[in-house]
């Protein structure tokens, strides 16, 4: 269990805290995990009481379906826990009142001032509220631990993702610093390590002796409820790819690590990171395709198109899709593309990872050249299955695809919250499972070329496609499947 703590959360009355931060810390208090001495402090700009915060953090439990049962009681007890402090983030007065409340709880914390500090606000305020704790020496350890959370977007591209880093590490050390990427919080996640790395049958085959391709794909269902104030900036390249999608990227094409640690893995992560070509602006049309999609039907129902939705741009060239191919130029993975697809209003949510192996190299039976796969369902229905040729019964040596699947509700247990997962984790001071400065900084890298050509204010744009360019609820843009070349196509999921 942790260390007596204070968990200081900046955003406290914000969409994340509400839907997901009170929920993880709520359950993780409620199995024990959290110890005995833990109290919670919100921080917000908007003026609240102490019991305004308390019934308003109760009632986003009672609402949240992230939250766990709650025991006879708890709620009452949890309450106890909560404190709210408001101000400006630019000015010191908000610090001091949180400084105070660390002094405060110090007696109950058996003389620890250990706090977590979580900036769950808008990326604008990481800055301010970094440097307002420095001010403070809010970040000094010689009371007790202090560590900081950072939530996405780490920056908007190369050079903000670089100021940013730069700033914050005027106040912290590397060691104090927890960028939060929900993705990797997740079981399945994780679970590709496990497997890779936990198996002696696996390994072997993962490198370009055996392996065709890598499809990596998160499709989601969802628009963009009612976050165009955000999604317009960011697009799909910045939601997704650099973040999400490129962690899991490294996590299936690193090495394995020399120990199960932190600075272990995370040094093979950037080592697969680094060698991921980098796409110059001119070649970007050949390997990557956009989409936004427009008006369509999704589980029977009439969706309206992005740029009908409230607050987009009419004439807006935002990608709400991303399909690209990844050339990584090590020993392991010369010539084999990784092709990575994600996009909003696609059929169902649905993200996996498929290791698709070479076609045997001859066809003795009829129908028996088609390649095997290894996919790594990461959601929903975790699990991991592969797929492989099998004769049919009868007289003929005619050959089928048939699957062997892994499911993860064998196990019989609830998967935990991501978050919950991560904020443990952040509470004991482990970072295993958080990006490093320098993997954030090469995932910016590798989006680069794109964004310089997507962006409609950048320089160098290229002009977009005809916008929409695929229907709610189907696949994405054609030009997505001709990515691929006439040998390969996209999983049908
Ligand atoms: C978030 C993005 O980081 O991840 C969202 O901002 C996206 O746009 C979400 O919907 C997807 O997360 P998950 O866990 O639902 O796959």
């Amino acid at each position: 269990a942790p260390e007596p703590a204070t968990l200081v959360i900046f955003g406290a009355t914000g969409d994340l805290a509400r839907r997901k931060l009170l929920p993880a810390v709520f359950g993780l208090w409620q199995d024990g995990l959290l110890g005995s001495a833990f109290n919670i402090v919100g921080v917000g700009r908007q003026e609240m009481t102490d019991a305004q915060f308390k019934d308003y953090a109760i009632e986003a439990l009672k609402t949240s379906k992230e939250t766990d049962a709650p025991h006879p009681g708890s709620l009452e007890k949890f309450r106890e826990l909560l404190y709210y402090e408001f101000g400006d983030f630019g000015a010191d007065d908000v610090y001091e009142k949180v400084k105070t409340q660390l002094d405060e709880a110090e007696e109950a914390h058996g003389g620890r001032k250990n706090a977590l500090f979580y900036l769950s606000t808008p990326p604008s305020l990481f800055e301010p509220i970094s440097n307002g704790l420095g001010r403070l020496g809010l970040q000094d350890q010689s009371e007790g631990w202090r560590r900081i959370i950072i939530e996405k977007p780490f920056g908007t591209d190369l050079a903000s993702a670089r100021h940013l880093n730069a700033t914050i590490h005027t106040v912290w050390d590397e060691a104090q610093v927890y960028r939060i990427d929900h993705y990797l919080g997740k079981e399945t996640v994780q679970n590709l390590m496990a497997i890779r790395f936990g198996n002696a049958i696996f390994e072997p085959l993962w490198n370009r002796a055996y392996v065709d391709h890598i499809q990596i794909t998160n499709a989601e269902d969802l628009g963009l409820e009612g976050r165009a104030g955000y999604y317009e900036e960011a697009g799909v390249v910045r939601d997704m790819l650099q973040n999400h999608l490129m962690q899991v990227v490294a996590l299936t094409a690193m090495e394995p690590p020399a120990a199960f640690d932190a600075d272990a893995i995370r040094d093979e992560k950037v080592k697969a990171l680094r060698a991921i070509k980098r796409i110059p602006i001119e070649r970007v049309s050949e390997v990557a395709v956009r989409g936004q999609y427009g008006p369509g039907t999704l589980d029977g129902e009439h969706v309206p198109g992005y740029r009908e939705e409230p607050n987009v741009q009419p004439g807006s060239v935002t990608p709400t899709y991303v399909a690209v191919k990844y050339e990584i130029d090590n020993w392991r993975w010369q010539g084999v593309p990784f092709y990575v697809r994600s996009g909003k209003r696609l059929p169902k949510k649905v993200t996996e990872i498929a290791v698709v192996f070479k076609r045997p190299p001859l066809g003795l039976f009829p129908g028996g050249l088609e390649r095997n796969v290894l996919a790594f369902r990461i959601q929903p229905d975790e699990g991991v299955s592969l797929k492989f040729s099998s004769k049919t019964p009868g007289q003929e040596n005619q050959l089928r695809e048939v699957v062997m699947d892994f499911r993860y509700d064998a196990f019989g247990a609830q998967l935990e919250s991501p978050y919950s997962r991560l904020l443990l984790d952040a509470m004991v001071g482990d970072a295993t499972l958080f990006p490093r400065e320098d993997e954030v900084d090469q995932a910016w890298q590798i989006v680069s070329g794109i964004l310089e050509a997507w962006d409609a204010t950048s320089p160098n744009a290229v002009p977009a496609p005809e916008f929409p360019n695929y229907d709610a609820g189907t696949w994405g843009p054609d030009a997505a499947d001709k990515l691929l070349g006439p040998d390969r196509r996209w999983r049908r999921l």
